[in-house]
């Protein structure tokens, strides 16, 4: 047998070599091991004792039961786990090794074991979210709020379109999304929790821009910047517009409500945007709401999940937060929902 220190190095060399070494009769006999983690725990008792009655006691078992388990532990691994020299009993090189392992398996079946009551009671968890572009603009207070009741959780966040997110919960890839209201041919569950209105944005100096009241048929006349294909904006004003059979005839494409707004303040068009996007370009007056005939464009946000899915206790607890907390949270979500009714007024 050759002498070599590291424990990895001497198992390889061992099994290769040693035909009579103990472990390696584990190692080759290994696909024909049986054994339960019952009699792990109670080998790894009788080992930590060094006494079959002590276990006994420990575990609130006779010492004959506890003996048999041995036996079976034993014969199943087809070596000696102890001896016995007169009175008392100690571990075969073999039981050395095995304790070795079964301190380790005990050590992550108690880790298991706190890991389980943590999360039934939801200490701790990892939750994947994916949130509408549109809904960032609140969402990241949201988390930020749970998280401070919450802590020790992991969050996987994605900020996505709405096609790229409908996409991602059919692969059953996230546990909630906070989005426009889920499409009806999918089978998702999803559960309004805030006005979302939509309204049309104009820099301060656009022609526009101190008209009271303006038609439907002269604001598609306008140039637009607009969100891209796939995103809930986009696909709730072409529906809009459909309904009155209208459509917009000049538009820019950008793919985020930052980019829309830039280019809207810049004087490239008009925009149509979520009133929760509008927060700080509305009191610093960079932009201002259009007041056209039947806008805003009433929408909900949502927190939806696939039906049938089994949440987590943190992803149950997630979805009861928005849905009673997220007003509170954020309480300019509703003062932005008043402001955009007032553009309606205006314009009725
Ligand atoms: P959007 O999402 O960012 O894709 O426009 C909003 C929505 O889902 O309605």
């Amino acid at each position: 047998m050759m002498l070599l220190s590291g424990r990895r190095r001497r198992l390889t060399v061992l099994s290769r070599e040693n035909r009579f070494h103990p472990l390696k009769a584990i190692l080759t006999t290994q696909h024909t091991m049986h054994f339960t983690l019952r009699q792990l725990s109670i080998f790894e008792a009788v080992a930590r004792h060094l006494s079959y009655t002590q276990a006994a006691t420990e575990l609130h078992l006779t010492q004959p039961a506890v003996s048999m388990q041995i036996r079976q532990l034993e014969a199943n691994l087809g070596l000696p786990l102890f001896e016995q020299l007169g009175k008392k009993i100690y571990l075969t090189e073999a039981g050395r090794e095995m304790y070795h392992y079964s301190r380790a398996i005990a050590q992550q079946l108690q880790e298991v074991e706190e890991v389980f009551a943590e999360l039934k009671g939801v200490k701790r968890g990892r939750l994947a979210i994916s949130v509408a572009s549109t809904a960032n603009y609140f969402a990241a207070r949201l988390l930020a709020a749970f998280c401070k009741q919450y802590q020790n959780i992991t969050f996987n966040l994605d900020v996505t379109n709405r096609e790229r997110l409908l996409r991602q919960l059919e692969n059953n890839e996230r546990d909630l999304a906070i989005m426009g209201q889920p499409p009806e041919e999918m089978d998702l569950i999803g559960e309004s929790f805030m006005e979302n209105p939509l309204v049309v944005i104009a820099a301060p100096e656009h022609p526009l821009a101190q008209r009271r009241t303006i038609p439907l048929e002269e604001l598609v006349r306008q140039d637009f910047v607009v969100r891209e294909p796939g995103s809930g904006t986009r696909i709730a004003v072409e529906r809009f517009l459909a309904e009155h059979q209208l459509a917009l005839s000049t538009s820019i494409e950008l793919t985020r409500d930052e980019a829309i707004k830039q280019a809207v303040a810049a004087g490239l068009g008009l925009g149509i945007v979520s009133i929760h996007t509008l927060d700080l370009e509305l009191s610093t007056g960079t932009l201002v709401l259009l007041s056209v005939e039947s806008f805003p464009i009433l929408r909900h946000w949502y927190i939806v999940h696939r039906r049938g899915k089994r949440l987590s206790p943190i992803a149950l607890a997630f979805k009861d937060f928005v849905l009673s907390q997220a007003m509170n949270i954020w309480p300019q979500g509703a003062r932005l929902v008043r402001a955009a009714s007032s553009a309606l007024q205006a314009a009725s």
